[in-house]
């Protein structure tokens, strides 16, 4: 077992990276003290696999449980389910003494999340994600979230869980696509932030791609250390410095819009978006950025080559086969979407881009010619 404290002053709590974690739910949250109900959210997919250990844990504790299951899928996250949560919270009578837990991918943590915070103004919640991009990720920082018709992510709130709780044996019913997706965010993690870490990946390729669960505690809790270290600095966003997690992001939010939300996953966006980053600050370096000075073409090779041993694209020309269609990325349309994306301040492109492995800062106003140069390298 590995434990990841969050520190957060008075919203502290731990991450648990645990196999047994499952079985570890209701001893959770019976140790929050005067638990009136608890109310299980997890979607159609994870229930049958996973919903009868969780609820057993619970109410063995002789806590009095409700499951709810909503669709899986990102059209969940909307004001419509939201509502549909918080009237069946008031059918089953949560209150404030009441518990909330996420059982599932970023989908439900994100939805159950933030109807726990907004529900008679804040109840308790764990986090319990069942997919590699939540265990590393979304289940980790208190942001919680629905979409927008028109804009993901659009309506939420910081709320901290009581606790996380994370088994990764759950990962081996997951997708193919959906774990590597997952793997996406994690090379990004070191690649960005931790050398160590990133070398780790490169030993272990063989063990990660098992889904080996020994090497996955540690994959897991480093990423969770790396993020908390980050959210414990900038837990709202005020900083900046939350934007040192968005390596690969500002090129994989354009993939992702150009080819469909949902077609291209995530984690895939963002490995072609770390590989697209490492060739700007490659082209940078060229033109004499001194700041760019430790990267090279075999720097680059090593990253692709880590992506790629776990079955992630690193080039614009494995688009096709990732996504079964033709797609037009020319390097101009995705400039125009890069400023166009909602999230970019004052039309200006800002990158996370590397230094060297394991430590990159965040670039503003890069200029179009320089993007349209590292586009062209792919
Ligand atoms: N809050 C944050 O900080 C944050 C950060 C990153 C992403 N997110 C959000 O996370 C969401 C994506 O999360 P996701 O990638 O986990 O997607 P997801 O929740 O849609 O899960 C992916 C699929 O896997 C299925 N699944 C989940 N666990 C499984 C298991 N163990 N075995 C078999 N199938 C399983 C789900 O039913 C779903 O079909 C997005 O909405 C994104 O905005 C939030
Ligand atoms: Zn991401």
């Amino acid at each position: 077992m590995k434990i990841v404290p969050i520190d957060l002053g008075e919203r502290s709590y731990d991450i648990e990276i645990d196999q047994n974690a499952l079985s570890r739910i209701g001893a959770a949250v019976e140790s929050l003290g005067s638990v009136s109900r608890v109310a299980l959210i997890t979607d159609d997919n994870v229930e049958p696999l996973y919903a009868e250990v969780a609820s057993q844990a619970i109410v063995e504790r002789g806590l009095d449980l409700d499951a709810i299951v909503v669709p899986s899928g990102e059209q969940t996250k909307s004001l419509d389910y939201a509502e549909a949560l918080w009237e069946q919270f008031l059918e089953i009578k949560i209150d404030r003494r009441s518990v909330a837990v996420a059982l599932g991918g970023g989908v439900v943590g994100d939805l159950a999340g933030f109807v726990s915070a907004t529900y008679a103004r804040g109840i308790r919640y764990f986090q319990v994600p069942t997919t590699l991009l939540a265990q590393v990720d979304s289940s980790v920082g208190g942001k919680t979230a629905i979409n927008l018709p028109s804009a993901k992510n659009m309506v939420g709130a910081f709320h901290q869980p009581s606790g996380v709780l994370i088994d990764p044996t759950v990962l081996n019913t997951l997708s193919d696509d959906q774990y590597r997706a997952g793997l996406g965010e994690v090379v990004k993690y070191g690649a960005s932030l931790d050398e160590n870490f990133f070398a780790y990946l490169e030993q272990n390729t063989e063990k990660v791609n098992a889904r080996d669960p020994i090497a996955l505690e540690t994959v897991i809790s480093r990423c969770c250390e790396l993020k908390a270290e980050i959210v414990k600095k900038d837990e709202r966003e005020t900083s900046g410095l939350r934007a040192l997690l968005n390596y690969g992001h500002t090129f994989g939010h354009a993939l992702e819009s150009r080819i469909g939300h949902g077609k291209l996953l995530h984690g895939f966006g963002v490995a072609l978006g770390c590989s697209l980053a490492a060739r700007l600050a490659f082209c940078l370096a060229q033109k004499g950025d001194d700041r760019f000075s430790d990267i090279n073409e075999s720097w680059i090779a090593r990253q692709d080559k880590l992506f790629e041993s776990l079955g992630l694209p690193t080039r614009l020309r494995d688009l096709p086969a990732v996504v079964g269609v033709e797609v037009d990325c020319s390097p101009e349309k995705l400039v125009e979407l890069m400023s166009t994306d909602k999230k970019t301040e004052f039309g200006q492109l800002n990158f996370v881009l590397p230094r060297k492995i394991g430590d990159s800062f965040l670039v503003r106003n890069v200029s179009v010619s320089d993007v349209l140069d590292a586009l062209h390298l792919q």
